[in-house]
């Protein structure tokens, strides 16, 4: 397998590249638009055909690059079948398995963040979107976000998987780039909760301030960037 974790300082988002090193065939997970030219150059340069680009939800700090890499290289878009967008090519179900190759990637529906967020399993990698990140969770005060699915989200299915899951998130402020369910159940201080209700509390009270061209991120990434 090829795999590599790209950086966008801007949002500080992580984009996956993920690929099988026998058909060459490769997927990418929440490009960012301004990014899209470095990551055609970069499959060039690994002799990968894009076959898949999957966006984790509908973001709101910065614009997806999905459609200008379909527009590149014809590759397949794929969302969550609770994502508004109505361009996206491919919407899967909860539990559902696309193949890359032999790769296989599992949908699992992860709801909190925004209502149509998605996290996606490929044998123990974890890409978790927004859903939960290394020492936080995303927040849920905006894009129909429910702290209360959020909560359901992180303890009934995420941290339920193996404690050696290694933990992809799709952001990181703090220049952390990987970890692993066993370590973010231990140290992340939003999941060292008692109740559900604790959880809410916690995520009413995080006062936080609005991303910059929120709407207009949102109503682009509607159209997959396009
Ligand atoms: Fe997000």
């Amino acid at each position: 397998m090829i795999f590599r974790q790209l950086f966008d300082k801007k949002s500080s988002t992580y984009t996956y590249l993920i690929a099988s090193s026998n058909g060459r065939e490769a997927l990418i997970i929440d490009p960012v638009e301004e990014n899209v030219a470095e990551y055609v150059k970069l499959l060039e340069e690994l002799n990968l055909k894009l076959v898949k680009v999957i966006d984790t939800h509908i973001h709101a700090d910065h614009i997806t690059g999905a459609s200008k890499l379909k527009n590149k290289t014809n590759c397949t878009t794929i969302m969550g079948e609770n994502s508004p967008a109505e361009t996206v090519d491919l919407k899967l179900k909860d539990g559902e398995i696309i193949k890359v190759d032999q790769l296989e990637i599992k949908a699992l529906y992860t709801p909190g963040h925004t209502s149509d967020s998605y996290s996606f399993l490929m044998n123990n990698y974890l890409f978790s979107g927004d859903t939960l990140l290394i020492n936080g969770t995303g927040r849920t005060d905006f894009q129909n976000g429910s702290s209360e699915d959020a909560y359901h989200s992180l303890f009934d299915k995420l941290l339920k998987l193996p404690e050696e899951t290694l933990l992809y998130p799709g952001h990181d402020y703090n220049g952390k780039k990987v970890s692993t369910i066993g370590d973010e159940k231990k140290f992340n201080p939003r999941l060292q909760v008692d109740s559900i209700n604790q959880y809410i509390e916690i995520m009413s009270n995080l006062n936080l301030s609005k991303p910059k061209m929120i709407e207009i991120n949102v109503s682009r990434n509607l159209m997959l960037g396009g």
